[in-house]
Parts: structure tokens; sequence; C-alpha cells
């Protein structure tokens, strides 16, 4: 079978690169942005160049967060996140690629430095001006003192989640070090992303070009599903809880 298959490569590789997408987090309680149900279906994206334009836009934003505070501050990592963990802890995997903003990676014991966050945290928040991070609490607090979206007490200009919007420059640091990882692995599985959004999603393609085993686990076909040496569409806690170890 697939779980199979995936154990035999799991036990051949050496350097093992998980790439993951909101899928993982589905059984903890936060919803994916694609499938039905799915943020994308609820809502409209509000990208980079309306946020910074529009003070109602940014209280939109802000609305739409403080809505799902409940959900991300009651979700733990499941099962895909700690066989992940797993095999962090026993060396097989230096360091996870996500897509994901919710923390839940760093919850399931990856150190911080070895979860490359291409589109940033959803646990904090930034002044998109200078950078000065802010708690999620300061932000609430100052929307509802003032009914209004906050700027930096710095230097005034508007502050984000710590996340990457469309139309938002993606983080350098994060993407060169997921090219080189990508590059230097001999097993890459993406985990739980509909592979449509891109430069992310070139992850996988370039480390299959690079000479990489290439697995794709997710209920839904992806974009990418025919360059891959195996495809598991098939839930993804089922399919890694039995790589969940100590
Ligand atoms: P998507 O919602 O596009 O894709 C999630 C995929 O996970 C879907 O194909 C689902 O079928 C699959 N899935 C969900 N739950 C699953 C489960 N329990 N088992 C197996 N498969 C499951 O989410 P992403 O690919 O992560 O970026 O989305 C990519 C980016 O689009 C996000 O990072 C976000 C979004 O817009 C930005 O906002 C910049
Ligand atoms: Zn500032």
């Amino acid at each position: 079978s697939g779980v199979e298959r995936l154990g035999d490569m799991i036990a051949e590789a050496k350097v093992i690169v998980p790439f993951t997408g909101a899928g993982i987090s589905t059984e903890c309680g936060i919803p994916d942005f694609r499938s039905p149900g799915g943020i994308w279906t609820r809502y409209r994206p509000i990208d980079f160049g309306e946020f910074i334009a529009s003070q109602s836009a940014r209280d939109e934003s802000w609305r739409r967060r403080f809505a799902m505070e409940e959900v991300f501050a009651a979700a733990k990592p499941g099962r895909g996140h700690r066989a992940l963990a797993s095999l962090y802890r026993a060396g097989k995997v230096p360091a996870v690629i996500t897509q994901n903003i919710d923390n839940l990676h760093q919850a399931s014991g990856f150190a911080g430095e070895h979860v490359i966050e291409l589109h940033g945290n959803t646990t904090y928040a930034r002044c998109i001006g200078c950078g000065q991070a802010y708690p999620l609490d300061w932000v609430k607090r100052r929307f509802d003192a003032a009914g209004a979206a906050p700027n930096c007490t710095g230097c005034d200009e508007p502050v984000k989640t710590a996340t990457i919007s469309f139309g938002q420059m993606m983080p350098d640091d994060e993407m060169q070090r997921a090219t080189a990882l990508s590059q230097a692995c001999d097993l890459f599985i993406a985990i739980g992303s509909s592979l449509v959004v891109w430069p992310a999603a070139g992850f996988p393609m370039m480390a299959k070009n690079a000479g990489a085993r290439l697995v794709i686990i997710n209920r839904e076909p992806t974009e990418q599903d025919d360059i891959a040496d195996l495809v598991i569409r098939h839930d993804i806690g089922e399919t890694l809880g039995p790589f969940v170890g100590n």
C-alpha cells in the first residue's frame, strides 16, 4: 500500500524535507483555503496593496483575524505534525518548509529556526514600516479602544499579522533556505497542499529536479501529482499516524 511504500522510502532516505500546507492542520480544527468551507470559499483575500491603501481594509482584515482567534488559540499539533516532529528528533528531518501560519510545527517540537515559514506567522503582528513586533492582544486592545486597526507607536505605519499576503514580497531568507533544503534532500514530502500558490509550489518540483524522490500526500489531486514518485490520496492523520514515535 501507499503507507508501506512511504515507510520504505522514509527508511531509505538520509535527508527528508517535509513541505506542508493547510491540509496538515485541518484535523486541528483550522480550516484550509480551497476545500468546501475553506477560507477562500468564505472570504475574498485582502491583498497587500489594499491593506496599505485602506483603513477599512485593515479593519476588515483584523476583524477576520480576531474572529479566528479561538480556533488558533485552541489548536494543538495533529498526527501529521507529530510524525514530522518524531522524524526531526530522529535526525532524519533537518527542517520543515511550511506555507502555514499557525505555529503548530513549533508547538509539536521543532525549534523555531527549523521551521521555514514561507507565508509568515499569524500568532503575532508586525509593523509593515519598521518591522516592530506586537502581540495580538495589544492590537485587540487598541482596536477595541479606537474602533479601528492601530498603527505602529514608533513609526505610525499600519500593523499587520506577521503573515505574507498576496501582493507582498516573499521573505528572502526563508526563500533561500527553502531552496537550499529542497536541493539538498533525497526525499521531499509535500503534505496537505493544493500546490497552486507560487512561488511556494515551486519547491516540490525543485527537489524532484535536483534528484530527490517526491511524495505527495493530499486528499485531492494536486497540480504536481504527475511528477511525483508516490501519491497518497488519503487523510494525512491516518497516513502519518503510524510514524508518530517518541
Ligand atoms: P489549500 O486549501 O489550497 O489546499 C489544502 C489541501 O489539503 C487541499 O487540496 C485539501 O484537499 C487537502 N486536505 C485538507 N485536509 C486534509 C486531510 N485531513 N488529509 C488530506 N488532505 C487534506 O491550502 P494550501 O495549499 O496550504 O497563502 O494553500 C496555499 C496558500 O494559499 C496558503 O499558504 C495561503 C493561501 O492563499 C497566502 O495566503 C499567501
Ligand atoms: Zn513601525
